[in-house]
């Protein structure tokens, strides 16, 4: 059989699957969809690693320009995650997508390439593209700073990483974090509450602010003040307003389209409340505030004012959404795993007693399940759905040259679906198996909810500390009840609910 008579019923053999899928419009059908095939017909050819280039980019197997752009005129991206499992399910583990403008995107699913990708990048400053902050530093003359490339990237990584990174850096937070997580947990009710991304928008608002500039802004608080709100509005209409940008044709690339002017107004009006932030932070004479980021980064002079605002914008905006999003889903998989509920609240009560006593620094150290629980959390659920790499340096994958200037999507719904091979019993939520290690050997990139090397999120432990102190305060006090409506689960960059979240809780006794 010739090599063109092969790809021509590969490609006939993949239409008829299409048509049997275009009834599955849901991700899990979709993912359903792919477990079956995925070890039978995979048109990127399976693993016979090579480094050699023996394709290229174009003849990747993948959907039409014209199927995508009918894709984003029906507001596709909104479903970019349910996408991107559908088209791993039609082409394999590798896909291109094409852009207008004769570009493209490849997509990988296989965390052995995905680990290739990242590594081939790692000595050339590794880029994931410019964001719409880049373009509003460029308009009033602001460093791109860690949003940006090359050496100047590096410079801002080199001045913020280790005063989040390193060991015992967030200590000084603890406290004020737990407080915040707190005062979140005092708005919650016995029974029925509404909108949980609210509440979880503004916990992860006030944690960053305590880190950022040691002080309490009262987004958390029952009832917020004129400031809180404008700062909160300011942080939720720049998410949107940047998603919508991201995810649809790129016209305010050319012109300051309404959507563009709001994105950046509401940045004027962030970086305008920060200002009054840090001229508080400074006035202060607390221990918090002695030890915000804001002024050890001060510490450095090199650093001009608007700078230095900029960086903590920056900061606050990778912060918020992707904590509250990927918290939301925690607790949402908590509410269908009782058990798992259970032993957490077992693990707590052995280290804090009966009652709710708030733990130490140390003591939260020692609960080693509820650590594993969250981990299990970023491994079951996807809040931004890939990691992106924009090539410096040419990479061979499967046999394909990938050369410098391509953007990569390093998959982390898809490679979920490749821990298939990787873990016993992927469906499971199962903390437990990050605790003994009786699982398959379980590979280092098919759990990357923070991407991986010199620019991987600065903001781990944080979350990680912030994530563990509001769910054992919840656990503590409540149980997380399961929800009878289904969520319809939508993609602004992160995947949150379509509409407001509503949550139910039983009080402990
Ligand atoms: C669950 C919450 C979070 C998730 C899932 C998350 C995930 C990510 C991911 C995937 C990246 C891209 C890394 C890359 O390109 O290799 C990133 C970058 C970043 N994140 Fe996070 N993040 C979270 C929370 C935070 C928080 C709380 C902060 C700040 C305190 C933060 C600060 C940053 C910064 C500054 C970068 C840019 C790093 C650079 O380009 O050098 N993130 N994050």
């Amino acid at each position: 059989m010739s090599m063109l008579t092969a790809k021509l019923l590969k490609h006939f053999q993949l239409r008829s699957m299409v048509v049997n899928s275009r009834t599955c419009t849901k991700w899990e059908r979709a993912i359903s969809l792919a477990r079956s095939k995925s070890s039978a017909t995979p048109t990127v050819e399976q693993h016979k690693y090579s480094t050699e280039p023996q394709m290229q980019l174009r003849d990747i197997p993948g959907p039409s320009t014209i199927e995508n752009l009918t894709m984003i005129a029906r507001k596709g991206f909104l479903k970019q995650h349910v996408y991107m499992a559908e088209m791993f399910a039609r082409f394999g583990p590798m896909f291109r997508q094409s852009v207008p403008g004769g570009r493209h995107v490849v997509y990988i699913s296989d965390p052995v390439d995905m680990e290739h990708v990242f590594r081939s990048q790692e000595n050339n400053n590794p880029y994931r593209g410019d964001m719409l902050i880049a373009d509003y530093a460029r308009k009033s003359g602001l460093d791109r700073g860690i949003n940006g490339d090359g050496e100047s990237w590096s410079v801002y990584r080199k001045l913020v990483a280790p005063k989040l990174l390193q060991l015992g850096a967030l200590k000084p937070y603890f406290t004020e974090i737990l407080n915040v997580a707190d005062d979140t947990v005092a708005n919650f009710t016995d029974g029925k509450n509404v909108n949980l991304q609210d509440h979880l928008t503004k916990w992860g608002a006030e944690s960053v602010v305590v880190v950022l500039f040691g002080l309490r802004i009262g987004t958390s608080y029952k009832s917020m003040n004129e400031r809180a709100e404008a700062f909160i509005d300011a942080v939720n209409g720049h998410f949107y307003a940047e998603a919508k940008l991201i995810f649809s044709v790129p016209l305010h690339k050319h012109f300051e389209t309404p959507t563009l002017k709001r994105a950046y107004r509401h940045v004027d009006t962030q970086l305008a409340i920060m200002r009054e932030f840090a001229a508080e932070t400074r006035k202060h004479e607390t221990e918090i505030a002695r030890n915000s980021l804001l002024t050890k980064l001060e510490q450095h002079d090199e650093l001009s004012e608007e700078n230095l605002m900029f960086l903590c914008q920056n900061l606050l905006i990778a912060a918020v959404h992707t904590t509250a999003s990927s918290t939301l889903q925690l607790i949402d998989t908590l509410s269908k795993h009782p058990e798992v509920q259970r032993k957490a609240f077992e693990e707590i009560r052995l280290v804090l007693g009966d009652g709710q006593q708030a733990p130490s620094y140390q003591q939260l150290s020692e609960m080693k399940y509820l650590r594993a629980l969250i981990k299990e959390g970023f491994r079951y659920n996807t809040a931004p759905p890939g990691n992106i790499r924009i090539t410096k340096a040419p990479v061979t994958v499967r046999g394909y040259h990938i050369p410098p200037g391509t953007t990569v999507i390093l998959s982390t719904i898809a490679s979920k679906e490749m821990q298939r091979q990787k873990y016993n019993d992927p469906e499971k939520f199962a903390p437990e198996r990050w605790l003994r290690r009786t699982d398959k050997e379980i590979h280092p990139f098919s759990s990357l909810p923070f991407s991986f090397g010199r620019r991987a999120c600065l903001g781990r432990r944080v979350v990680n500390m912030e994530m563990a102190l509001l769910v054992l305060r919840i656990l503590q006090k409540y149980e997380i009840l399961e929800r009878k409506d289904p969520v319809n689960w939508v993609c602004h960059t992160v995947v949150g609910p379509d509409k407001p979240y509503s949550f139910y809780l039983k009080k402990r006794h």
